[in-house]
């Protein structure tokens, strides 16, 4: 099978890639990828001799024609997938998530080929802490920009699957955590602010709730719509791992010995989802599909052990990190 990965040197795309290398030898992986701040080669090192990578941009129309005439599959992971990012700057969140989603759709229709296009599940916007949690049946109702734009590309999708009986598959993942996250985000952002001494950041209070899952398994259930996944439909990916944002700069203060309140308020993102939950029943009854993170202070520890071994991957990109959030206004708020 030839596979066209799309983001595959991003956080989640670099490790579905190890992943496929590893467990399906079959599967021979050409990655497309922009290589834009997100995007890392060395997240691939391990594998570079074992897959084809092509630097190059999912809206370049006639390099998408190309890939996809030679594939039989395409993931689609490639995106701008940082809600700060979206508020300071939306233009890269349009072009990217929803004219690249476009441009790709075209070439696989035209070709004839599968394709899994990889969501999130704030395309549902946020729950209360009385709602039940996000279904395949929850309207779509995004926030930001980010989660906006994430929506159009999966109606988009769902469009050119029942138009153009496209084989098209969708899924709506939880907030990933695991190696290669980029220090912009949540977690390897409070973890290398730990490594380097300093204080863990903490919008607001802390009381937004996000439905932690491990890279690994939402990679798995991946593997499990492309290959079970019936052609129209969505699935969501979720692990049952629900926790505030306080509870997880806790966690992580105790993986550091440090004390539970060594941490700082900053200030808060504008219009903050306030939790996001997902039920994964179809997913699991369907599909077969079970996490193998059970646990995700385990999940969490190992996390950190990969990145203290792991300096040299993130640490070039840490101070111009922390920068920007300094540049966007991000200041500490007295208790
Ligand atoms: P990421 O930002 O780490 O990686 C995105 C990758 O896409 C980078 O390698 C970047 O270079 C590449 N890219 C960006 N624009 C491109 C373009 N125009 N052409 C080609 N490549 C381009 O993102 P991630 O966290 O790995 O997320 C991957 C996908 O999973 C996204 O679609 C995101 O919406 C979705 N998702 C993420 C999470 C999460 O918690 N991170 C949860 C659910 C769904
Ligand atoms: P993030 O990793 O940006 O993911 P998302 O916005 O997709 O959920 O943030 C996860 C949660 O952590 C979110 O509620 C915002 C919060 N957060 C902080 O409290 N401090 C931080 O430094 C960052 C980056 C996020």
């Amino acid at each position: 099978m030839r596979l066209l990965v799309t983001g595959g040197a991003g956080f989640i795309g670099a490790n579905f890639v190890r992943q496929t290398v590893a467990d399906r030898p079959d599967v021979r992986v050409t990655v497309l990828d922009a290589l834009t701040y997100a995007g890392n080669r060395e997240s691939l090192d391990s594998v570079a001799d074992r897959i084809e990578f092509v630097k190059g941009d999912i809206a370049d129309t006639a390099l998408v024609d190309e890939l996809t005439a030679e594939t039989d599959a395409v993931v689609h992971f490639a995106a701008e997938s940082h809600n700060d990012n979206s508020l300071a700057d939306p233009w890269p969140f349009v072009q990217t998530n929803i004219v690249g989603t476009f441009a790709l759709l075209q070439a696989v229709r035209r070709h004839g080929v599968r394709f899994h296009h990889v969501s999130t599940d704030e395309v549902f916007g946020d729950l209360t802490s009385d709602d039940p949690p996000f279904s395949e049946l929850t309207p779509y109702n995004p926030s930001s920009p980010y989660s906006a734009t994430k929506a159009s590309s999966d109606l988009l999708v769902r469009a050119w699957a029942r138009s153009f009986g496209v084989r098209a598959t969708l899924s709506n993942c939880s907030n990933n955590y695991g190696p290669y996250q980029h220090v912009e985000k949540f977690i390897p952002r409070q973890i290398t602010n730990l490594i380097d001494g300093q204080r863990p950041r903490l919008y607001g209070a802390g009381h937004q709730i996000r439905d932690w899952i491990h890279v690994d398994d939402h990679n798995h259930a991946v593997w499990a719509v492309l290959e079970r996944g019936a052609a129209g439909r969505s699935y969501l990916i979720g692990a049952d791992g629900e926790t505030d944002n306080l509870t997880v700069i806790r966690m992580l203060l105790a993986e550091f010995d440090r004390s539970p309140d060594d941490f700082d308020h900053v200030t808060d993102r504008p219009g903050h989802d306030q939790r996001y939950a997902i039920d994964a029943t179809r997913l699991r009854t369907e599909l077969g599909w079970t996490p193998r993170y059970a646990n995700f202070r385990d999940g969490l520890a190992a996390t950190v052990r990969w990145y203290r071994e792991n300096e040299a991957w993130w640490r070039p990109y840490k101070e111009h990190t922390e920068d920007a959030y300094r540049k966007a206004g991000e200041r500490v708020l007295p208790l």
